[in-house]
């Protein structure tokens, strides 16, 4: 009696957790909250519109069905989700500042990490790049947990010696990346200096990407993304009350929205994106209620 009535949970519980497992979404399309982590580069100094890659990104990403919200303290570029953690002539020293306060405060599942091209502005060797880069990296693991970490080398510069301190940050970076994937973390390199990056021809100036650099840099990252989604990265953003889509649209200016990526619900696209989220969340809870149900109805039977 008992063992026939086991077979009969263990028959309704399997098609339950299936279920439940489908309806988080995680395998093919999840949700992207992603803090772009940088300097002038990654807050669009070069670029006609201020956008950087993350405007072509952001579209690269949504086309292939995530939900991507943008996040970070300051706000650049001619689209709306345009949240960036970005300051022009940051070194390492202050980004690790700046990412150390904004992570918990957006709990990004994916950050795009360009750090140390104004640590080789003097054009000397800087041999702490890889160690310090890679501390951050174990910070930004601890303070917005299960997040995954997509670090580009350093581009090309037109000047010289600080073009040759870029090649040797590259090279540690390289190490930190060897030393990352043997802990398994949650981490990958991108290469800003490989076949599909920008070249010295794709800079505005000495070091700054032009629109095409930018677009390269676009197709750079995704490249990454896509690897650390093969890999089983990425897993959904907490539940912190941010939108999972920070919206589409076109602002009309930079200026026009300055409310951060935390406080940002306003907007017909957030709207409309919290709406789904709501119904997608109302009907995976519905589901784990009836399997739970069916549960408690299978285990009280048992006891019959
Ligand atoms: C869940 O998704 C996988 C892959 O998309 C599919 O093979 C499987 O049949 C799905 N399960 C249910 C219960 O819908
Ligand atoms: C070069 O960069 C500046 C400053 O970001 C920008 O205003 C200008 O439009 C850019 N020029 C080109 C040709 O990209
Ligand atoms: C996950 O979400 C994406 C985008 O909304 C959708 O295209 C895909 O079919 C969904 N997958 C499952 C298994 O529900
Ligand atoms: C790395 O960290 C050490 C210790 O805080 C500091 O002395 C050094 O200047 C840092 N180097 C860089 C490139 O940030």
């Amino acid at each position: 009696m008992f063992t026939w009535w086991s077979i009969l949970i263990a028959a309704l519980a399997l098609p339950c957790s299936a279920a439940a497992a489908n309806n988080t979404n995680t395998t093919d399309a999840v949700a992207l909250r992603i803090m772009p982590v940088g300097a002038s580069v990654t807050f669009g100094v070069g670029s006609t519109t201020g956008d950087s890659y993350r405007k072509d990104l952001r579209g690269t990403l949504t086309q292939a069905g995530h939900a991507v919200n943008m996040v970070g303290s300051h706000k650049n570029g001619r689209f709306a989700d345009n949240d960036v953690e970005a300051t022009s002539g940051f070194v390492i020293a202050q980004i690790t500042r700046a990412a150390e306060a904004s992570a918990p405060k957006f709990l990004p599942n994916l950050v795009l990490l360009e750090a140390g091209t104004n640590d080789c502005n003097s054009g000397k060797t800087v041999s702490t790049a890889g160690a310090n880069v890679s501390a951050l990296v174990g910070r930004l693991f601890a303070l917005s947990p299960g997040a995954t970490v997509v670090m580009a080398t350093l581009l090309a510069n037109k000047v010289a010696a600080q073009d040759a301190c870029r090649v040797d940050v590259n090279r540690q970076y390289s190490a930190v990346a060897a030393a990352m994937a043997q802990q398994q973390a949650r981490f990958v390199l991108v290469d800003m200096r490989g076949p599909d990056a920008p070249t010295t021809a794709d800079l505005n100036d000495t070091r700054h990407p032009n629109d095409a650099g930018y677009v390269k840099m676009a197709a750079v990252w995704s490249q990454g993304i896509q690897q650390a989604l093969a890999k089983g990265f990425l897993s959904p953003p907490a539940d912190n009350g941010i939108p999972l889509d920070g919206g589409d649209g076109t602002a009309t200016t930079p200026a026009a929205a300055v409310v951060s990526g935390a406080a940002k619900t306003t907007g017909q696209a957030a709207h409309a994106s919290v709406a789904t989220a709501l119904s997608r969340s109302g009907l995976a809870a519905f589901s784990g209620f009836a399997c739970s149900v069916a549960a408690f109805f299978a285990g009280a039977l048992a006891f019959m």
